[in-house]
């Protein structure tokens, strides 16, 4: 079975049909790429499956469970985590307190003992603490554990936004452009970052990138959108040779 399955997937802004007619079908543990021009309605798609918007039509299942209109809670706690386009970090937190952030849905304790701090809140904290270190140690933050997140270089926040989503333990995990602003090292290492996060977490991931040779070099299948439709899905050696697909990226 699928870990993501989506048909027919479609929504309309007043006159824009922003995603028309979306399919696709990711395998547990894939590594799927998501590509397309400008405003090819790439990150309006991470907008539905994450609740953020309704659709107009479609279907969306998550590992076999069928989580279409859910809200971005009940989605979250389905499994689906994402990053977004813009960095949303809470900048004035250290690192550490931004990943325990995503944990909080799976550790917790009643009010009445964190405001007690009977001996079940220093145990749940010790266990978030440890957690959130070993997530930090897999993107080489745990030596940041206690800067400010605002305080880090832009690279580094861009991994920070990934391991707060990992903290949430996903299925399915969303990147929106992970590597946009990174320098070719930043970006080499992110690459290298996120297979290893595959292997590791026995990971799902859709990851939306716009260049193309990116997504190549890690992706072996990928849809590529254009106007809200697929304009080419399949295998990424032979997709990227479409000459639909070349077309739509000519004057990039
Ligand atoms: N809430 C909204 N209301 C109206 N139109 C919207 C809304 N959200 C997105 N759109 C439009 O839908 C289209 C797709 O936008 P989307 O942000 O999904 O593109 P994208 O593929 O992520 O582009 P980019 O590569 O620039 O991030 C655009 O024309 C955009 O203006
Ligand atoms: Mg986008």
């Amino acid at each position: 079975m699928a870990m993501l399955e989506v048909n027919h997937l479609a929504i309309q802004f007043g006159g824009l049909r922003a995603v028309d007619g979306f399919n696709v079908s990711i395998e547990k543990g894939q590594l799927y790429g998501l590509i397309g021009p400008n405003g090819a309605g790439k990150t309006t798609i991470f907008n539905l499956l994450t609740g953020v918007y309704k659709p107009t039509e479609g279907i969306i299942k998550l590992d076999g469970q069928d989580i279409t209109g859910k809200n971005t809670i009940e989605i979250n706690r389905a499994g689906i985590a994402r990053t977004f386009q813009n960095i949303r970090l809470f900048k004035d937190m250290p690192v550490l307190d931004n990943v325990k952030v995503g944990l909080h849905n799976q550790h917790s304790y009643s009010t009445l003992t964190g405001i007690l701090r009977l001996p079940k809140y220093y145990k749940v904290e010790k266990e978030m603490n440890e957690k959130a270190m070993e997530i930090l140690k897999v993107f080489d933050l745990d030596k940041e554990a206690y800067t400010l997140a605002g305080n880090l270089p832009y690279g580094k926040q861009r991994k920070l936004e990934i391991a707060r989503a990992l903290a949430t333990n996903p299925k399915l995990l969303l990147l929106d452009e992970p590597a946009a602003g990174m320098n070719p090292n930043e970006t080499q290492e992110l690459m290298d970052t996120i297979r290893f996060v595959q292997e590791h977490f026995d990971m799902t991931t859709l990851l939306i990138e716009h260049d193309m040779k990116l997504v190549g070099g890690i992706c072996e299948e990928v849809t590529v959108l254009n106007f809200g439709q697929v304009l080419a899905q399949g295998e990424t050696s032979k997709v990227l040779k479409d000459p639909a697909v070349v077309t739509a990226y000519l004057g990039e």
